[in-house]
Protein backbone atom coordinates (compact mmCIF):
# COMPACT_ATOMS: atom_id res chain seq x y z
CA UNK A 1 0.00 0.00 0.00
CA UNK A 2 2.61 2.68 1.35
CA UNK A 3 4.34 2.16 -2.69
CA UNK A 4 1.43 2.34 -4.50
CA UNK A 5 1.84 6.11 -5.58
CA UNK A 6 5.51 5.86 -6.39
CA UNK A 7 6.97 5.22 -9.74
CA UNK A 8 8.28 2.51 -9.96
CA UNK A 9 6.45 0.69 -6.70
CA UNK A 10 9.14 0.01 -4.99
CA UNK A 11 9.36 -0.92 -0.58
CA UNK A 12 12.04 -1.56 1.34
CA UNK A 13 11.50 -4.03 4.69
CA UNK A 14 14.31 -4.17 7.07
CA UNK A 15 14.20 -6.64 10.14
CA UNK A 16 17.28 -5.49 11.97
CA UNK A 17 16.63 -8.25 14.50
CA UNK A 18 15.33 -11.19 11.82
CA UNK A 19 16.34 -14.66 13.82
CA UNK A 20 16.50 -17.62 11.86
CA UNK A 21 13.97 -16.75 9.19
CA UNK A 22 12.22 -20.32 9.25
CA UNK A 23 11.68 -22.28 12.85
CA UNK A 24 13.11 -25.11 13.05
CA UNK A 25 9.32 -26.67 12.83
CA UNK A 26 9.35 -25.31 9.13
CA UNK A 27 6.90 -22.27 10.05
CA UNK A 28 7.96 -18.74 8.47
CA UNK A 29 9.44 -16.03 11.15
CA UNK A 30 9.14 -13.27 10.74
CA UNK A 31 11.78 -12.87 7.68
CA UNK A 32 10.25 -15.52 5.76
CA UNK A 33 6.65 -13.81 5.86
CA UNK A 34 8.54 -11.01 4.41
CA UNK A 35 10.33 -12.87 1.60
CA UNK A 36 6.51 -14.61 1.11
CA UNK A 37 5.43 -11.27 0.57
CA UNK A 38 7.51 -9.67 -1.68
CA UNK A 39 7.10 -13.14 -3.78
CA UNK A 40 3.32 -12.89 -3.69
CA UNK A 41 3.65 -8.72 -5.07
CA UNK A 42 6.22 -9.60 -7.48
CA UNK A 43 4.01 -8.77 -10.20
CA UNK A 44 3.03 -5.17 -9.18
CA UNK A 45 5.52 -3.95 -6.47
CA UNK A 46 9.19 -4.55 -6.14
CA UNK A 47 9.66 -5.39 -1.85
CA UNK A 48 13.34 -5.25 -1.31
CA UNK A 49 14.45 -7.32 1.87
CA UNK A 50 17.53 -6.11 4.25
CA UNK A 51 17.89 -8.11 6.96
CA UNK A 52 20.31 -8.44 10.06
CA UNK A 53 20.80 -11.56 12.68
CA UNK A 54 23.53 -11.04 14.96
CA UNK A 55 23.79 -14.77 16.03
CA UNK A 56 26.15 -17.00 14.00
CA UNK A 57 23.90 -19.90 13.64
CA UNK A 58 20.69 -17.99 13.52
CA UNK A 59 22.44 -15.77 10.61
CA UNK A 60 23.35 -19.15 8.60
CA UNK A 61 20.17 -20.22 8.77
CA UNK A 62 18.75 -16.74 7.88
CA UNK A 63 20.98 -16.26 4.78
CA UNK A 64 20.20 -19.72 3.62
CA UNK A 65 16.57 -19.47 3.67
CA UNK A 66 17.38 -15.82 1.95
CA UNK A 67 19.05 -17.87 -0.83
CA UNK A 68 15.89 -19.62 -1.86
CA UNK A 69 13.91 -16.67 -2.17
CA UNK A 70 17.21 -14.71 -4.25
CA UNK A 71 17.16 -17.60 -6.58
CA UNK A 72 13.40 -16.60 -7.24
CA UNK A 73 14.72 -13.06 -7.94
CA UNK A 74 13.61 -11.40 -4.45
CA UNK A 75 16.30 -8.84 -3.90
CA UNK A 76 17.41 -9.49 -0.44
CA UNK A 77 20.47 -8.35 1.29
CA UNK A 78 21.41 -10.21 4.89
CA UNK A 79 23.92 -9.42 7.56
CA UNK A 80 25.51 -10.98 9.88
CA UNK A 81 25.83 -7.97 12.67
CA UNK A 82 24.35 -5.23 14.61
CA UNK A 83 21.01 -4.29 13.84
CA UNK A 84 22.37 -0.16 14.46
CA UNK A 85 24.51 -0.82 12.36
CA UNK A 86 22.80 -0.84 8.95
CA UNK A 87 20.28 1.68 9.74
CA UNK A 88 22.32 3.80 7.46
CA UNK A 89 22.25 1.16 4.80
CA UNK A 90 18.30 0.28 4.91
CA UNK A 91 17.77 4.53 4.55
CA UNK A 92 20.04 3.91 1.37
CA UNK A 93 18.63 1.15 0.15
CA UNK A 94 15.55 2.57 0.57
CA UNK A 95 15.58 6.23 -1.28
CA UNK A 96 12.94 6.67 -3.60
CA UNK A 97 10.95 3.68 -1.89
CA UNK A 98 8.27 3.40 0.88
CA UNK A 99 10.00 1.93 3.96
CA UNK A 100 8.88 -0.46 6.56
CA UNK A 101 11.04 -0.70 9.87
CA UNK A 102 10.47 -4.14 11.98
CA UNK A 103 12.19 -4.04 15.09
CA UNK A 104 11.32 -7.19 17.23
CA UNK A 105 14.32 -7.78 19.66
CA UNK A 106 14.99 -10.61 22.51
CA UNK A 107 16.07 -7.93 24.65
CA UNK A 108 16.54 -3.72 24.23
CA UNK A 109 15.32 -2.20 21.35
CA UNK A 110 17.70 0.50 19.48
CA UNK A 111 18.10 3.44 21.38
CA UNK A 112 15.01 6.48 20.91
CA UNK A 113 17.57 8.51 19.41
CA UNK A 114 18.84 6.35 16.13
CA UNK A 115 14.65 5.79 15.72
CA UNK A 116 13.92 9.11 15.84
CA UNK A 117 16.71 10.31 13.75
CA UNK A 118 15.43 6.96 10.97
CA UNK A 119 12.42 9.34 11.07
CA UNK A 120 13.89 12.76 11.02
CA UNK A 121 15.74 11.65 7.77
CA UNK A 122 13.04 10.21 6.11
CA UNK A 123 10.09 12.77 6.91
CA UNK A 124 6.85 11.77 5.75
CA UNK A 125 7.60 10.88 1.82
CA UNK A 126 8.11 8.12 0.79
CA UNK A 127 6.03 6.91 3.56
CA UNK A 128 7.72 5.24 6.19
CA UNK A 129 6.00 2.79 9.14
CA UNK A 130 7.67 1.35 12.25
CA UNK A 131 6.54 -1.82 14.10
CA UNK A 132 8.94 -2.65 17.35
CA UNK A 133 9.13 -4.77 19.78
CA UNK A 134 9.04 -2.88 23.42
CA UNK A 135 9.92 -4.77 26.27
CA UNK A 136 7.38 -5.45 29.28
CA UNK A 137 10.46 -7.47 31.35
CA UNK A 138 12.96 -4.60 30.73
CA UNK A 139 11.08 -1.93 32.27
CA UNK A 140 9.29 -4.70 35.26
CA UNK A 141 13.32 -5.48 35.98
CA UNK A 142 14.61 -2.26 35.68
CA UNK A 143 11.72 -0.54 37.67
CA UNK A 144 12.51 -3.37 40.59
CA UNK A 145 15.92 -2.93 40.61
CA UNK A 146 15.33 1.36 40.76
CA UNK A 147 13.66 0.91 43.71
CA UNK A 148 16.36 -1.26 45.79
CA UNK A 149 19.12 1.28 44.12
CA UNK A 150 21.06 -2.02 42.52
CA UNK A 151 21.85 0.77 39.73
CA UNK A 152 24.58 -1.58 39.26
CA UNK A 153 22.83 -4.44 37.83
CA UNK A 154 22.39 -3.44 34.22
CA UNK A 155 18.96 -2.99 34.16
CA UNK A 156 18.33 0.53 35.30
CA UNK A 157 21.11 1.43 32.18
CA UNK A 158 19.65 -0.66 29.52
CA UNK A 159 16.41 1.19 29.91
CA UNK A 160 17.92 4.99 30.47
CA UNK A 161 19.54 3.32 26.94
CA UNK A 162 16.21 2.44 25.11
CA UNK A 163 14.25 5.11 26.40
CA UNK A 164 16.67 7.92 25.57
CA UNK A 165 17.23 9.26 28.96
CA UNK A 166 16.39 8.67 32.71
CA UNK A 167 12.77 10.11 32.41
CA UNK A 168 11.45 6.84 32.76
CA UNK A 169 12.44 6.26 35.94
CA UNK A 170 9.99 8.37 37.81
CA UNK A 171 7.07 7.50 35.49
CA UNK A 172 7.46 3.89 36.47
CA UNK A 173 8.00 4.37 39.96
CA UNK A 174 4.80 6.84 40.27
CA UNK A 175 2.71 4.16 38.41
CA UNK A 176 4.09 1.35 40.84
CA UNK A 177 3.55 3.49 43.88
CA UNK A 178 0.37 4.52 42.77
CA UNK A 179 -0.95 0.86 42.00
CA UNK A 180 -0.31 -0.11 45.62
CA UNK A 181 3.60 -0.94 45.06
CA UNK A 182 2.80 -4.53 44.35
CA UNK A 183 3.98 -5.42 41.09
CA UNK A 184 5.03 -3.27 37.76
CA UNK A 185 2.34 -4.19 35.32
CA UNK A 186 1.35 -0.57 35.86
CA UNK A 187 4.42 0.82 35.27
CA UNK A 188 5.38 -1.04 32.42
CA UNK A 189 2.19 0.13 30.51
CA UNK A 190 2.77 4.04 31.28
CA UNK A 191 6.35 3.62 30.88
CA UNK A 192 5.38 2.25 27.26
CA UNK A 193 2.47 4.97 26.57
CA UNK A 194 5.44 7.47 27.31
CA UNK A 195 8.05 6.04 25.16
CA UNK A 196 5.81 6.43 22.51
CA UNK A 197 4.99 10.16 22.75
CA UNK A 198 8.46 10.69 23.03
CA UNK A 199 9.52 8.68 20.12
CA UNK A 200 6.28 10.52 17.91
CA UNK A 201 6.80 13.85 19.34
CA UNK A 202 7.38 16.44 17.25
CA UNK A 203 7.17 14.41 13.51
CA UNK A 204 4.61 13.54 11.43
CA UNK A 205 4.27 9.93 13.32
CA UNK A 206 1.23 9.11 15.32
CA UNK A 207 1.61 5.75 17.41
CA UNK A 208 -0.44 2.83 18.34
CA UNK A 209 0.36 0.46 21.62
CA UNK A 210 -0.64 -2.97 21.38
CA UNK A 211 -0.13 -5.18 24.96
CA UNK A 212 1.07 -8.72 23.57
CA UNK A 213 -0.33 -11.14 26.37
CA UNK A 214 0.58 -15.06 26.56
CA UNK A 215 -2.70 -15.34 28.27
CA UNK A 216 -6.14 -13.27 28.74
CA UNK A 217 -5.59 -11.93 32.35
CA UNK A 218 -1.29 -12.14 32.02
CA UNK A 219 0.42 -9.46 32.15
CA UNK A 220 2.00 -8.13 28.58
CA UNK A 221 5.27 -9.75 27.84
CA UNK A 222 5.73 -7.25 25.37
CA UNK A 223 4.28 -4.07 23.71
CA UNK A 224 3.95 -3.47 20.12
CA UNK A 225 4.44 -0.06 18.87
CA UNK A 226 3.26 1.01 15.57
CA UNK A 227 4.14 3.96 14.20
CA UNK A 228 2.84 6.05 11.08
CA UNK A 229 2.25 9.01 9.78
CA UNK A 230 -1.31 8.14 7.97
CA UNK A 231 -5.06 7.41 8.70
CA UNK A 232 -4.34 4.09 6.56
CA UNK A 233 -1.74 3.13 8.78
CA UNK A 234 -4.09 3.34 11.55
CA UNK A 235 -6.85 1.78 9.90
CA UNK A 236 -5.04 -1.30 8.54
CA UNK A 237 -2.88 -1.90 12.24
CA UNK A 238 -6.53 -1.80 13.74
CA UNK A 239 -8.03 -4.36 11.82
CA UNK A 240 -5.03 -6.86 11.44
CA UNK A 241 -4.67 -6.69 15.57
CA UNK A 242 -8.29 -7.79 15.85
CA UNK A 243 -7.70 -10.41 13.34
CA UNK A 244 -4.95 -12.10 14.95
CA UNK A 245 -6.12 -11.38 18.29
CA UNK A 246 -9.42 -13.92 17.23
CA UNK A 247 -6.74 -16.36 16.03
CA UNK A 248 -4.93 -16.24 19.46
CA UNK A 249 -8.14 -16.70 21.06
CA UNK A 250 -8.87 -19.14 19.15
CA UNK A 251 -5.07 -20.76 19.44
CA UNK A 252 -5.51 -20.59 22.96
CA UNK A 253 -8.75 -22.39 23.25
CA UNK A 254 -11.70 -22.21 25.56
CA UNK A 255 -10.85 -21.27 29.40
CA UNK A 256 -9.75 -24.07 31.33
CA UNK A 257 -12.27 -22.45 34.18
CA UNK A 258 -15.47 -22.35 32.08
CA UNK A 259 -14.66 -25.54 30.02
CA UNK A 260 -15.29 -27.33 32.97
CA UNK A 261 -19.11 -26.25 33.22
CA UNK A 262 -19.57 -25.42 29.49
CA UNK A 263 -21.63 -27.69 27.31
CA UNK A 264 -21.08 -25.32 23.73
CA UNK A 265 -17.68 -24.07 22.53
CA UNK A 266 -17.05 -21.37 24.42
CA UNK A 267 -14.42 -19.96 22.15
CA UNK A 268 -16.80 -19.46 19.12
CA UNK A 269 -19.29 -18.35 21.93
CA UNK A 270 -17.20 -15.73 22.81
CA UNK A 271 -16.12 -14.48 19.52
CA UNK A 272 -19.84 -14.24 18.45
CA UNK A 273 -20.54 -12.31 22.01
CA UNK A 274 -17.84 -10.13 21.12
CA UNK A 275 -18.82 -9.27 17.68
CA UNK A 276 -22.35 -8.56 18.64
CA UNK A 277 -20.85 -5.95 21.31
CA UNK A 278 -18.59 -4.63 18.68
CA UNK A 279 -21.27 -3.75 16.28
CA UNK A 280 -23.18 -1.88 18.84
CA UNK A 281 -20.48 -0.13 20.34
CA UNK A 282 -19.59 1.02 16.73
CA UNK A 283 -23.46 1.84 15.83
CA UNK A 284 -23.77 4.43 18.87
CA UNK A 285 -20.41 5.58 17.67
CA UNK A 286 -21.23 6.16 14.18
CA UNK A 287 -24.77 8.40 15.23
CA UNK A 288 -22.61 10.56 17.26
CA UNK A 289 -19.92 10.51 14.82
CA UNK A 290 -22.43 11.62 11.83
CA UNK A 291 -24.78 13.97 14.38
CA UNK A 292 -22.74 17.31 12.12
CA UNK A 293 -24.70 15.89 9.02
CA UNK A 294 -21.12 16.28 7.62
CA UNK A 295 -20.24 13.65 5.01
CA UNK A 296 -17.25 11.41 6.87
CA UNK A 297 -14.78 8.82 5.24
CA UNK A 298 -13.88 6.27 7.42
CA UNK A 299 -10.19 5.85 7.36
CA UNK A 300 -10.35 9.33 8.36
CA UNK A 301 -12.28 8.68 11.69
CA UNK A 302 -10.59 5.26 13.12
CA UNK A 303 -10.93 6.32 16.57
CA UNK A 304 -14.40 8.19 16.50
CA UNK A 305 -15.20 4.75 14.64
CA UNK A 306 -13.41 2.27 16.72
CA UNK A 307 -13.47 4.20 20.22
CA UNK A 308 -12.48 1.28 22.63
CA UNK A 309 -12.63 -1.37 21.00
CA UNK A 310 -9.94 -0.30 18.43
CA UNK A 311 -7.47 -3.51 17.62
CA UNK A 312 -10.45 -5.93 19.27
CA UNK A 313 -13.32 -5.04 16.62
CA UNK A 314 -13.23 -6.15 13.26
CA UNK A 315 -13.92 -4.44 9.74
CA UNK A 316 -17.07 -6.92 9.76
CA UNK A 317 -18.65 -5.10 12.85
CA UNK A 318 -17.77 -2.26 11.42
CA UNK A 319 -19.71 -3.09 7.93
CA UNK A 320 -22.19 -5.12 9.74
CA UNK A 321 -23.10 -1.82 12.03
CA UNK A 322 -22.87 0.85 8.62
CA UNK A 323 -25.29 -1.49 6.76
CA UNK A 324 -27.46 -1.38 9.20
CA UNK A 325 -27.59 2.09 9.81
CA UNK A 326 -28.05 2.78 6.54
CA UNK A 327 -30.77 -0.16 6.12
CA UNK A 328 -32.88 1.56 8.87
CA UNK A 329 -32.76 4.94 7.33
CA UNK A 330 -30.94 6.68 9.48
CA UNK A 331 -27.79 7.09 7.36
CA UNK A 332 -26.84 7.17 3.25
CA UNK A 333 -23.84 6.63 1.41
CA UNK A 334 -22.22 9.68 -0.28
CA UNK A 335 -19.74 7.39 -1.69
CA UNK A 336 -19.00 3.13 -1.66
CA UNK A 337 -15.43 3.28 -2.11
CA UNK A 338 -13.23 0.03 -3.33
CA UNK A 339 -12.91 -1.06 0.48
CA UNK A 340 -14.92 -0.46 3.73
CA UNK A 341 -12.38 1.98 4.68
CA UNK A 342 -12.69 4.42 1.55
CA UNK A 343 -17.31 4.67 2.52
CA UNK A 344 -18.18 7.74 3.10
CA UNK A 345 -21.45 8.27 4.68
CA UNK A 346 -23.57 10.94 6.40
CA UNK A 347 -27.00 11.13 8.65
CA UNK A 348 -29.68 10.41 6.36
CA UNK A 349 -31.76 14.19 4.96
C1 LIG B 1 13.03 -12.33 19.06
S1 LIG B 1 14.27 -12.84 17.98
C2 LIG B 1 13.62 -12.41 16.40
C3 LIG B 1 12.57 -13.35 15.93
C4 LIG B 1 12.11 -13.07 14.52
N1 LIG B 1 11.42 -11.79 14.44
C5 LIG B 1 11.20 -14.18 14.05
O1 LIG B 1 10.00 -13.97 13.82
O2 LIG B 1 11.73 -15.26 13.85
C6 LIG B 1 15.54 -11.65 18.16
C7 LIG B 1 16.80 -11.93 17.35
O3 LIG B 1 17.64 -10.77 17.40
C8 LIG B 1 19.00 -11.17 17.44
N2 LIG B 1 19.73 -10.02 18.00
C9 LIG B 1 19.83 -9.65 19.30
N3 LIG B 1 20.51 -8.48 19.38
C10 LIG B 1 20.81 -8.10 18.12
C11 LIG B 1 21.45 -6.96 17.56
N4 LIG B 1 21.94 -6.00 18.32
N5 LIG B 1 21.53 -6.86 16.21
C12 LIG B 1 21.02 -7.84 15.42
N6 LIG B 1 20.42 -8.95 15.90
C13 LIG B 1 20.31 -9.07 17.22
C14 LIG B 1 18.98 -12.41 18.30
O4 LIG B 1 20.09 -13.22 18.02
C15 LIG B 1 17.65 -13.06 17.89
O5 LIG B 1 17.87 -13.99 16.85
Amino acid sequence: MTASKLSPKRCVLFDGFAGRGRFETGAPGSAEHMMLAAQKRKGSTQIDLLLVERARAEYESLDSVADEYRSRGIRIHSYHGECGDHLGDALKLATDASLFLFLDPCGAVLPMGSIREVLRQRGSWPRTEVLLNFNADLIRRAGGQLKKGQLDLGGVAQADQVCGGEWWRDVALQAHETSGGQTWESAADAVALQYARRLTEGTPYGSVVAPVRRQIHHQPVYYLIFLTSQPHGFWVFGVSAAKARERWIEFLGPDPDERESMLWDTVADQVDREHTKAVAHITDNLRALTADGQAKRAVDHVTDIFGDLYGEAKETAFTAALRELVKSGDLEYVDKGKKPRDFVFRRAA
